[in-house]
């Protein structure tokens, strides 16, 4: 786990657009997935009422977080986007991603889905906003935990949700 903070530190470091340093900071995070002693038992707990997050590390100029989202079957998001660049990566499990595009509607909006992606182990994103509005869920039967580095300090913001859609959404 040390040398993957490192890691993502020299990525952040170097100032690079949003989209760049996502990318950059998901292949950081790649090798490392599926490693058997990355997590402690602590940050592998999961909670039955909702999807449960571990805050793993926050850079102390605020530059960026690394946390640990853990899925029990069945457990999903929101709707919702982000307040700064993410990367994932999954580390066990399987995670079911929806994705979305915000249309006008009148003197409203709704959500259009656009996309469904399946993340296996090892499977890593980055993306920056805008554009970034998605729903994830463990659909599997088994406990899915994943990686996520914010562009944020999650230490004192809480959460990486910028906003949550309860929009009407198309499904495909
Ligand atoms: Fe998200």
């Amino acid at each position: 786990m040390h040398r993957l903070i490192g890691g993502l530190r020299e990525v952040v470091d170097r100032g690079l657009p949003p989209d760049l340093t996502a990318y950059l900071v998901g292949e950081q995070l790649a090798p490392h997935l599926g490693a058997a002693d990355l997590l402690t038992a602590d940050q592998q707990l999961g909670d039955p009422d909702r999807y449960r997050q571990h805050l793993i590390h926050a850079e102390s100029d605020g530059s960026f977080s690394l946390v640990a989202l853990v899925w029990l079957p069945g457990q999903h998001t929101s709707i919702h986007d982000h307040v700064s660049w993410c990367a994932t990566g999954v580390h066990q499990g399987t995670e079911s991603e929806r994705r979305y595009r915000l249309v006008p509607d009148g003197r409203a909006a709704r959500l259009i889905a656009t996309e469904d992606v399946t993340n296996p182990v090892g499977a890593v994103c980055g993306f920056a906003p805008p554009g970034d509005i998605h729903r994830v869920q463990n659909c599997g039967s088994d406990t899915a935990i994943s990686l996520h580095v914010y562009g944020a300090d999650i230490s004192r913001i809480g959460s990486s949700v910028r906003r949550v859609y309860r929009l009407p959404s198309d499904e495909r």
